[in-house]
C-alpha cells in the first residue's frame, strides 16, 4: 500500500503563515493527495500519528558550509580569550586554516565527514539544503568540494542544492587578482559545464573580497546561467546589502550590518535575506541582524544554521529559530517561516517549504503544539519524525 495518512495534527503550518487545526495528511506516491478535514480521509494505508503536535513543510537550511576538512576548536579557544574572527583571519587562522585541512583530504574523506553533519541536520527536520564550496580554492579543490556535494546527493535524502564560493578567502601565496582571474577564465566555465552549482556566492569583507570583484565575477557567474548570492555587511559595515540589491542577488546574507537605506534596497530587489544568528552569537558579534527591520521593509527573510567550522559549528536549527526571535526580532511563525517557504525562496526550489496538494511530501512532525512550543524550548530539537518524499526517514 503506498498511501500513508497524518493523524491526530495539533497545528497544521502549511506556509505563508498559515496554520491549520482539525486537519490530516494524506500521501500517495510520495505526494500530498489529501489535505483537509480529518472526518474526510478514507482509512487506508499506514498512519502515523502525529500525537496532537504541530506539522509542517521539511525545513530548509539556506545556507551551509558543511563539507570541510579539521578542525578549529583552539580558535574559539581564542575568541573567547578575546580574540576577534578577522584577527584570527590575519595571522594565518580562520578560512584559510580550513582550506588547508580540506585541500588535504580525499573526496572520500570529505563525504565521510559530511555525511553525519547532514544526519544531524536532518534530525532537526531539514530535509532541503544549501551547500557551498570555499574550502578549496584551486580550482581542483573547488571542483572536489562540488564533486563532493554532488555525491552527497545520492547517499542520504535530503536535497542539496549546491553553490560556488571560490571567493570566500584569497588563497594563501596567491595574488588576489591572478585567483579572480582564474576564476573567471577556468573555474566558472568548467563548473557551469559540469553543471556542478546553482549558485555563485562572493564573501565581500574587509578580509576577503571587494564589491568590484563580486560585481565582476556575480556577473560573469550569471552569463553562464548561475545565479548571483553574497555573503555581506557580516563583521563590517559595507554597503553591501545596497551590492547585493544592485546585482539583484537572488540573496543577501548575514547583514549584520546592513544600513537603513540597504534594507529598503534589498526590499525593492526582491533580493531574499539570509540571516545567519547563530554565527552572531559564536563569533560574539553584535548586533545580530535587524530581521524586524528587513521584514517591515518589505524583505523576505530566511534563516539558516550556516553550519560551518569557524563560525557555526552546529546543526542546530532550533538555536537559530530561538536565537532569531529573542534578537533578530521576528515572531515564533515568522522565524518557521523563515526556516520553509521563505528558505525554499531563497534556493528558488519550488516544491518545498510548503505543504499543498500535488507537492513532495517534505513533512516535519514535531513533538511541540505550536512555532511557540519551538523556540520555548531553546536549542531543543522537538522533532519526532521526518517524512523525505512521503518515505519516513528519521525517528516514527
Ligand atoms: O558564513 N563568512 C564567511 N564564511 C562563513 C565562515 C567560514 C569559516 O569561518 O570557515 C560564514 O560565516
Amino acid at each position: 500500500m503506498s498511501q500513508l495518512q497524518i493523524r491526530n495534527i495539533g497545528q497544521l503550518f502549511v506556509g505563508k503563515g498559515q496554520v491549520l487545526t482539525g486537519q490530516a495528511l494524506a500521501i500517495d506516491h510520495g505526494r500530498v493527495s489529501y489535505l483537509g478535514a480529518e472526518g474526510g480521509l478514507t482509512a487506508r494505508g499506514d498512519v502515523i500519528d502525529a500525537g496532537g503536535g504541530l506539522v509542517s513543510p521539511g525545513l530548509v537550511d539556506a545556507h551551509t558550509h558543511l563539507v570541510f576538512a579539521g578542525d578549529r576548536a583552539d580558535e574559539f579557544a581564542q575568541r573567547c580569550a578575546g580574540a576577534t574572527y578577522l584577527e584570527i583571519a590575519q595571522k594565518g587562522g580562520g578560512i584559510l586554516s580550513t582550506v588547508r585541512a580540506t585541500q588535504l583530504a580525499s573526496e572520500k574523506e570529505l563525504v565521510e565527514l559530511a555525511l553525519p553533519r547532514l544526519a544531524a541536520l536532518l534530525a532537526q527536520g531539514v530535509t532541503t539544503a544549501e551547500v557551498k564550496s570555499g574550502y578549496g580554492l584551486t580550482v581542483d579543490d573547488e571542483l572536489k568540494m562540488l564533486r563532493v556535494i554532488r555525491r552527497l546527493q545520492g547517499l542520504q535524502p535530503i536535497s542539496l542544492v549546491p553553490t560556488l564560493l571560490a571567493l570566500h578567502a584569497v588563497p594563501q601565496g596567491v595574488d588576489r587578482s591572478a585567483w579572480v582571474r582564474t576564476v573567471l577564465t577556468e573555474l566558472l566555465p568548467r563548473v557551469a559545464q559540469d553543471k556542478l552549482a546553482v549558485f555563485c556566492d562572493v564573501f565581500v569583507e574587509q578580509s576577503a573580497f571587494t564589491a568590484d570583484e563580486a560585481r565582476e565575477v556575480l556577473r560573469a557567474a550569471r552569463a553562464l546561467g548561475l545565479l548571483p548570492r553574497l555573503h555581506v555587511d557580516q563583521l563590517t559595515p559595507g554597503k553591501g546589502a545596497e551590492l547585493a540589491a544592485e546585482l539583484s542577488a537572488v540573496t543577501a546574507d548575514h547583514l549584520e550590518h546592513a544600513s537603513d537605506a540597504g534594507m529598503r534596497a534589498l526590499g525593492a530587489a526582491g533580493t531574499v535575506a539570509v540571516l545567519a544568528p547563530i554565527s552572531t552569537l559564536y563569533l560574539r558579534q553584535r548586533p545580530f541582524a535587524n530581521g524586524r527591520k528587513l521584514r517591515d521593509a518589505g524583505v523576505s527573510v530566511a534563516l539558516c544554521t550556516n553550519c560551518n567550522p569557524g563560525s557555526a559549528m552546529t546543526e542546530n536549527v532550533a538555536l537559530a529559530m530561538g536565537l532569531a526571535c529573542l534578537e533578530c526580532g521576528l515572531t515564533p511563525l515568522e522565524a518557521l517561516e523563515a526556516f520553509t517557504g521563505n528558505a525554499a525562496h531563497a534556493l528558488r526550489v519550488q516544491h518545498a517549504g510548503h505543504l499543498r496538494l500535488g507537492d513532495p511530501a517534505d513533512v516535519v512532525i514535531f513533538k511541540a503544539k505550536s512555532p511557540a512550543h519551538l523556540v520555548w524550548h531553546l536549542g531543543q530539537s522537538e522533532v519526532r519524525a521526518v517524512l523525505k518524499a512521503g518515505k519516513l526517514v528519521h525517528g516514527g
